[in-house]
């Protein structure tokens, strides 16, 4: 099959990347001069474990391309996948679909007969249906479909989680584009990954529901943990002790700063627009989404509170860990940044290290010291907080830890520590809900 990706970002680049590795003919396009001749360099322009592997192998083949001219790369393709981004619109959290609609306007005169449109940006119910429109204005003659084919992958295991899905949604209107999509994605059915076929309009909604409930779950457990701190619980106990109900499920049970990210906080306000627009309220997801806000700001309070509360003017904090979570570099609605300000709000100054993530950080925050390593770091340091749960943060050498902080002061919003190991070294530990 020929298929043209319509934006090299985080879903764009791994499943352009993905489908190649399948045998696929692929070609990604992107508006983004310094994206597209990054990878024509063979630069990856993003941290995803393992992509600059299988980017380099599939070029090297010959089925993985790059283009910024989208007349270059549509003429005999099968399937055009839409994977550009659909951030919060500001003021009313509704997703932004400028970018969508631009996509959809900018192709249609372009495309080939019998094409299949596909849409993997996460995108409200019914969006399908105006991009349908728009090509139909744009092209009167064309014949072409619009599908639904919403993406579950994880930064982080980004490669894995497309090879390996737990479940491949399509949502389709008309018995080509399901064949196309079947076609597609037949390496991943071998595997027995199943196929779901659905409506548009359902698979578009599957996926503001699987966010939103992912997203319920983390809030759940994160107020869990705090009754646990009340009454003297270890939230690490009962998350064991519900998640091996098996109608439960272990994961998305491990308290912390709050979710952040490029999705759950942007797909859960979505889902509320959606909701309200719709006159059917989603009571559940707005406590989330309120639960969640207020969370990660009281994250920076937990950290004031531990250096004691009062003036901490002249204070300072190590930060480790700045991305929403490990393996990514991506920042977007991290916790840390809610931490990092509400420690700057108290006057504290704030040292911070991040494996992969500093370079997008430092677009966002400012008046932060950046450092080389966690021990540099920590270096001088009155209060240590792990905000990002890194596999290099979870065996820091706490001797070493102890001869460079200058208060033994040790935060764990992660809960990678065990009390015992660290106060036994002489700090006082603070984690999540024990
Ligand atoms: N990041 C994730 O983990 C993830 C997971 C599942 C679903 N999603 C969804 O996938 C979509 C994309 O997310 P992302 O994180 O990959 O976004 P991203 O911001 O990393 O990438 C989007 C890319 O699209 C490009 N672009 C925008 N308009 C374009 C146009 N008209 N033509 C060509 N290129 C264009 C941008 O330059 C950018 O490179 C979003 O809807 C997101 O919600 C993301």
């Amino acid at each position: 099959m020929r298929i043209v990706m319509i934006g090299t970002g985080y879903v764009g680049l791994v499943s352009g990347a993905c489908f190649a590795d399948f045998g696929h003919e692929v070609v990604c396009v992107d508006k983004d001069q310094s994206k597209i001749d990054a990878l024509l360099n063979g630069e990856i322009p993003i941290f995803e474990p393992g992509l600059d592997e299988l980017v380099a192998k599939n070029v090297a083949a010959g089925r993985l391309s790059f283009t910024l001219d989208l007349a270059e790369a549509l003429p005999g393709t099968d399937a055009v996948f839409i994977a550009v981004g659909t951030p919060s619109r500001r003021g009313d959290g509704h997703a932004d679909l400028s970018y969508v609609y631009a996509a959809a306007r900018e192709m249609a005169p372009l495309l080939p007969d019998g094409v299949v449109v596909v849409d993997k940006s996460t995108v409200p119910v019914g969006t399908g249906d105006e991009v349908e429109r728009i090509i139909r204005e744009e092209a009167p003659e064309l014949s072409f479909s619009v599908a639904s084919n919403p993406e579950f992958l994880r930064e982080g295991a980004a490669i894995d989680d497309f090879k390996r899905p737990d479940r491949v949604v399509i949502g389709v209107n008309d018995a080509h584009a399901e064949s196309v999509l079947e076609e597609i994605y037949r390496p991943l059915t071998r595997n027995e990954s199943p196929l779901v076929s659905m409506s548009r309009r359902g698979a578009e909604l599957t996926k503001y529901a699987a966010n939103a409930f992912l997203a319920t779950k983390i809030g759940f457990i994160n107020e869990i943990a705090d009754l646990c701190e009340k009454v003297g619980a270890d939230v690490r106990d009962v998350s064991k002790g519900i998640g091996l109900d098996s109608r439960i499920g272990n994961r998305f049970l491990m308290p912390g700063p709050g979710y952040g990210g490029s999705c759950f906080p942007k797909d859960t306000l979505a889902l509320l627009k959606t909701g309200q627009d719709y006159e059917s309220p989603l009571r559940i997801v707005e406590s989330v989404v309120a639960s969640n806000d207020q969370r990660k700001r009281g994250m920076g309070r937990k950290v004031i509170n531990a250096l004691g509360g009062g003036d901490l003017h002249g204070k300072t904090v190590a930060v480790l860990g700045l991305t929403f979570k490990a393996n990514t570099d991506d920042m977007r609605d991290s916790p840390a940044i809610s931490v990092v300000q509400a420690l700057q709000d108290a006057g504290i100054e704030v040292k911070a290290y991040d494996p992969e993530g500093m370079e997008q950080a430092k677009k966002v925050l400012s008046n932060v010291t950046y450092c080389e390593g966690p021990y540099e770091a920590m270096d001088g340091a009155d209060a240590l907080v792990i905000v990002t749960e890194w596999d290099t943060f979870r065996a820091l050498d706490l001797d070493r830890v102890k001869g460079l902080l200058k208060d033994l002061i040790f935060v764990d919003l992660r809960n990678l520590y065990s009390r015992s190991d660290v106060e036994g070294t002489g700090f006082k530990y603070i984690g999540v809900g024990r």
